[in-house]
């Protein structure tokens, strides 16, 4: 199988690299970078040394588009919107998206939290690839958005929850490593001001609401919804780690938890555990520790998911969507064991 990677010299980039060199169908794997063309992978990503002296293409997006079974892109948001037009023409059997540009289709939503779409007319041809929940639904697809870090880490624990009595939309609030930040330093991605250090960003407004919400009408049938996600940043590099909190109008929590242990059942990357998850469990693996709770009175749920937000957030799940879009075993090249302690 011919897989390209476009902007492969990113953080998920290197990661997507990561587990296709090791994914048992991938015969061909091509790297593209505007910045690191005719470079080593393993010059630009150090854990990729060990796989030989594939380099870094500068093929134009459409160009090494052209005849791929698989292109994956890994860009800054915007960048696909312009790239996308090209690289369908170009005629790849499965394109995967892992911006935001392509997750959205309420056009009114997108824009609220975007701004204006520069290609809309292209939303319609993705599917949304939250994996654990999609699973086979995702068969057949030819272009699938990946959902964005905080917003799966978000779904995975509001999902169980779409048909609970509840008096108002649940709330998350989740702690992000700088990691989910990209490769380019910024002001608040800076060593000096990341570590030993906590504080909330895009308060009441960050964007991976938007396809929550979306998600979240579509399962629980209101209109209009929006959970909300409360986002902060911490002093680690990797993961994310949220909890949610639900009210509850009837004592029914019981049966939420009971919901999630019939929704995960068969996922494979989905683990429900007895005791709040920690972070350093699943960083490195393409795991979601996911782990209910009910207060007494059963009127109050409250949901903890800790996920790798490269892995499960990012490369991992848009390669498990791959998966499942083509037939493969969901699990191919997806069995590495989290790395602890880390
Ligand atoms: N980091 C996370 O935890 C995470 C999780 C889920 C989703 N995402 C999403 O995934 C995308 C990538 O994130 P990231 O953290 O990997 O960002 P990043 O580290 O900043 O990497 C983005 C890469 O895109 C490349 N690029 C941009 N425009 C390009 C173009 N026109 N042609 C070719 N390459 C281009 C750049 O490579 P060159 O220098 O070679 O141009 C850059 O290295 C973002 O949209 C992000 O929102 C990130």
């Amino acid at each position: 199988m011919r897989v390209v990677v476009i902007g492969a010299a990113g953080y998920v980039g290197g990661e997507l690299l990561r587990l296709l060199v090791q994914h048992p169908e991938v015969t061909d794997l091509e790297a593209t970078s505007r910045s690191q063309a005719g470079k080593t992978l393993g010059e630009v990503h150090p854990a990729l040394a060990r796989v030989g002296s594939a380099r870094f293409s500068g093929e134009s997006p459409a160009e090494a588009s052209r005849g791929a079974d698989v292109v994956f892109l890994s860009l800054e948001h915007g960048e696909s919107s312009k790239l996308m037009g090209d690289i369908v023409d170009a005629g790849p059997g499965l394109v995967i998206d892992l911006a935001a540009d392509f997750r959205i289709h309420d056009g009114r939503l997108h824009e609220r939290y975007y701004g204006a779409h520069p290609a809309a007319a292209l939303v319609h041809r993705f599917r949304y690839g939250l994996a654990d929940v999609a699973g086979t639904a995702l068969r057949g697809a030819t272009a699938i958005a990946a959902p964005g870090c905080f917003a799966t880490a978000t779904q995975l624990a509001l999902y169980p929850l779409r048909n609970a009595p509840l008096v108002s939309e649940p709330a998350a609030v989740g702690i992000t490593g700088s990691s989910g930040a990209g490769v380019h330093p910024k002001p608040t991605t800076h060593h000096p001001a990341r570590a030993h250090n906590v504080f909330a960003y895009s308060v009441l407004g960050h964007r991976h609401e938007a396809e929550v919400a979306e998600q979240w009408r579509a399962w629980s049938g209101r209109a209009d919804a929006v959970p909300r996600l409360l986002t902060h940043s911490g002093p680690f590099v990797r993961g994310i780690y949220l909890t949610l909190h639900a009210h509850l109008s009837e004592p029914a929590g019981q049966a939420v938890i009971e919901q999630a242990a019939a929704d995960y059942r068969d996922r494979p990357f989905v683990r429900l555990v007895g005791s709040p998850p920690e972070l350093t469990h699943v960083v490195g693996s393409n795991d979601a520790l996911v782990y209910l709770t009910t207060s007494p009175d059963r009127r109050e749920v409250v949901v903890i998911s800790a996920i790798d937000n490269l892995v499960k957030g990012a490369g991992g799940q848009a390669v498990q969507a791959m998966n499942l879009a083509l037939g493969l075993p969901e699990t191919a090249g997806l069995g590495g064991l989290a790395a602890y302690p880390i």
